[in-house]
C-alpha cells in the first residue's frame, strides 16, 4: 500500500465511523425529533474546536451474533473541545448504534475522558441517549456503568459535571446523571426512570405513560430530579453553553469575569415600589433579582420545582453569584421539604465551586402540617441550615421583608456565618408573625379592641429591622433602590475571603 492508499484507507475509516449505525437509523433518529450524537456536539462546542478520541474503538463481544456487527467508535462519540474558549470534555451517546447501549468498550471511552477531565481540571458534559446496558454483554456492561458512577462520585465537587438527557435513560443508567451537578431534559423526547411503565404495570398495577412517568416535565416539576427543561435539543445545547459561562473550570478556579456596561452603582428607583404596603400581600422576588443583576440576566435553576424558593445564577459587577431567594409569590415563600432540599443542593454546588452566595430573604417560617412533619421537615430543613453553615464562600444576606422564627436562622443569618447582612426598612425580624404571637401570649383576651392594641404594639416593637440592627445582627439597613450597589460593595469587600472549616474526613449532613 502506498502513502496515498494509506491516506485513502484512513479517510474511508473516518467516514465509516461518522456514519454510526447507518443511513436508515440516522433517518429514524431524525424522524423521532432527535439530532445525531455528532450534530449535538457540533452545536454544543465552539466551532471547529471538538477533537474526537477513540474513533476507531470497537467492542469485543461475541454472543448473540454481535461479533459480526462491529461499528467504529462503538456508539459513543467522546473527546474534548471548547465552550467560550474554555476546555470541556464531552461524551455523546449515539442511539443509532445498538440503541446507544453501554458496552465495556464504550464505557472505557467515557472513563478515559472523565480521568482526563479530572487531571486537567475541566468540566465534563454528558449527552445521554441510550437504551441502557448492552444486553448482549451482561456483567461487562454493568461493570462499565459502575466505573462511570465511581468517577462521577470522586469528581463531584472537583470538576463541574452536567448531564443532558436527550432520549431514553432507564434502569441503573439514571444514576450517573443523578450524581452530576445539573440535569437538563428536553420536552417530549427524553425520559428517565429506574423501571419503565411495563414493569410498573406488573408490580403495582398502575397505568402510566413514559412521558408521565419520567418525562421532562415530571422530573422538572414533580420529582426534582432534573434542573432544567428545554423545548428542543438546539435550545438544550445552548442552555448548557450558558450554564457553563457561570461556573468555574474546577474547584480551584474562580468563575470567569464577564465584562459589562451595567454600572456597579446603578440606582433603580422602581425597586422602592416592589414590596407592597400590606406585608401579607405577595410580590415576585424575581422582579428584585432581575433588576439588580448585570444586564438583567438571571439564569434560574429548577424553576418549575419548589417554586417557594428561587435559586440560580446571575452576575454582579461581572462575576458569577449564586442567588437563593424566598418567593413570596408562591406559598408566601414558606420553607418546606422540597424547597429546603432544592436550596441546600444549590448552596453546596456554589460553595464547592467558589461562587459567592447572595440570599434574599422573605420567609414567614417553615410550613406547618402533618405531611411536612411525617415527611421529615426536621431532617430536610436541617440540610439547608447545614449547607449554609458549612459554606465558606462569601455569603451575603438581604432581608427584604419577613424573617420569622427558625427560618430567620436558617436563611444564612449572621449566626451561621454570613459575612454581611442587609435589611430593607420594611424588614420584620421576630420569632413569629403578629397574629400568632399575640394569640399565644394573650390567649385569655377576647376583646377585639384590646387585641388590636396589643397587635399594634407588637408590630411596632418587632415588625422592623431595628432590634436586629441594634445588636449588630444586621450590618446595614438600605433603601431598595440601592440594592445592586450595596450588594456589589459587599461582594468586593468579601472578595479575598479566606476561611476554612476544621479538617475532617467529611461532615455528616442529615441526608
Ligand atoms: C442492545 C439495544 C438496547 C440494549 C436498544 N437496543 N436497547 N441493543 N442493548 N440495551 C437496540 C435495538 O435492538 C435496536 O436495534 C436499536 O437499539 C433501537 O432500538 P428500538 O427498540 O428499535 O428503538 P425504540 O423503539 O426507539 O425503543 C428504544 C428503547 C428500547 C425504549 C430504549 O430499545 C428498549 O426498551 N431497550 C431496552 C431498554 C432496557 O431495558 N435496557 C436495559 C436497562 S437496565 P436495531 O438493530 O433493530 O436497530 C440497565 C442496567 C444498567 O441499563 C445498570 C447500571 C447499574
Amino acid at each position: 500500500m502506498n502513502i496515498q492508499d494509506k491516506f485513502k484507507k484512513f479517510e474511508d475509516l473516518n467516514i465509516a465511523a461518522e456514519m454510526g449505525g447507518g443511513k436508515d437509523r440516522i433517518e429514524k433518529q431524525k424522524s423521532n425529533g432527535r439530532l445525531t450524537a455528532r450534530e449535538r456536539i457540533e452545536i454544543l462546542m465552539d466551532k471547529d474546536s471538538f477533537v474526537e478520541m477513540d474513533k476507531f474503538v470497537v467492542h469485543k463481544s461475541v454472543d448473540f451474533g454481535i461479533g459480526e456487527q462491529k461499528i467504529l467508535g462503538d456508539g459513543f462519540v467522546t473527546g474534548y473541545g471548547k465552550i467560550d474558549g474554555r476546555l470541556i470534555f464531552v461524551f455523546s451517546q449515539d442511539f443509532t448504534v445498538f440503541g446507544g447501549s453501554l458496552s465495556r468498550t464504550n464505557a472505557n471511552k467515557i472513563v478515559k475522558i472523565m480521568d482526563l477531565a479530572l487531571k486537567m481540571g475541566a468540566p465534563v458534559i454528558g449527552l445521554n441517549d441510550s437504551g441502557g446496558a448492552r444486553i448482549q454483554e451482561g456483567v461487562e456492561s454493568l461493570a462499565g456503568y459502575a466505573d462511570i458512577f465511581y468517577r462521577n462520585v470522586i469528581s463531584s465537587g472537583v470538576i463541574p459535571q452536567i448531564s443532558a438527557i436527550l432520549g431514553p435513560c432507564a434502569g441503573g443508567a439514571v444514576y450517573s446523571p443523578a450524581i452530576t451537578d445539573f440535569i437538563l431534559m428536553t420536552k417530549d423526547t427524553s425520559y428517565m426512570f429506574v423501571t419503565g411503565p411495563e414493569v410498573i404495570k406488573t408490580v403495582t398495577h398502575e397505568d402510566v405513560t413514559k412521558e408521565e412517568l419520567g418525562g421532562a416535565l415530571t422530573h422538572n416539576s414533580k420529582s426534582g430530579v432534573a434542573h432544567l427543561m428545554a423545548e428542543n435539543e438546539e435550545q438544550a445545547l445552548s442552555m448548557i453553553r450558558e450554564l457553563v459561562s457561570f461556573i468555574p473550570q474546577n474547584n480551584k478556579e474562580e468563575t470567569p469575569l464577564r465584562y459589562t456596561n451595567d454600572p456597579s452603582d446603578r440606582i433603580d428607583e422602581s425597586l422602592d415600589r416592589i414590596i407592597p404596603e400590606d406585608s401579607n400581600k405577595p410580590y415576585d422576588i424575581k422582579d428584585i433579582i432581575n433588576k439588580i443583576v448585570d444586564d438583567e440576566i438571571f439564569y434560574e435553576i429548577q424553576s418549575f420545582y419548589a417554586q417557594n424558593i428561587v435559586v440560580g445564577f446571575g452576575r454582579m459587577g461581572g462575576k458569577s453569584v449564586g442567588f437563593v431567594a424566598n418567593q413570596p409569590a408562591y406559598l408566601a415563600g414558606v420553607l418546606d421539604i422540597n424547597a429546603s432540599i432544592k436550596a441546600a443542593r444549590f448552596v453546596r454546588f456554589c460553595d464547592a465551586f467558589n461562587i459567592p452566595l447572595v440570599v434574599l430573604e422573605d420567609v414567614p417560617g417553615f410550613l406547618p402540617g402533618t405531611a411536612q412533619e411525617f415527611g421529615g421537615i426536621i431532617k430536610h430543613g436541617a440540610k439547608l441550615l447545614y449547607a449554609f453553615a458549612e459554606a465558606t464562600v462569601p455569603k451575603i444576606t438581604l432581608i427584604t421583608r419577613k424573617a420569622y422564627g427558625g427560618a430567620y436562622d436558617v436563611m444564612n443569618s449572621k449566626h451561621i456565618g454570613a459575612d454581611y447582612n442587609f435589611a430593607y426598612p420594611m424588614a420584620e425580624i421576630a420569632v413569629m408573625g403578629v397574629e400568632g404571637a399575640v394569640k399565644i401570649l394573650y390567649k385569655n383576651i377576647t376583646d377585639t379592641e384590646e387585641l388590636k392594641k396589643i397587635q399594634d404594639e407588637y408590630k411596632d416593637k418587632f415588625a422592623n429591622p431595628y432590634k436586629a440592627a441594634e445588636v449588630g445582627y444586621i450590618d446595614e439597613i438600605i433603601y431598595p433602590r440601592e440594592t445592586r450597589k450595596k450588594i456589589i460593595q459587599a461582594l468586593l469587600m468579601t472578595k479575598n475571603k479566606n476561611q476554612k472549616n476544621l479538617s475532617r474526613k467529611h461532615g455528616n449532613i442529615p441526608l
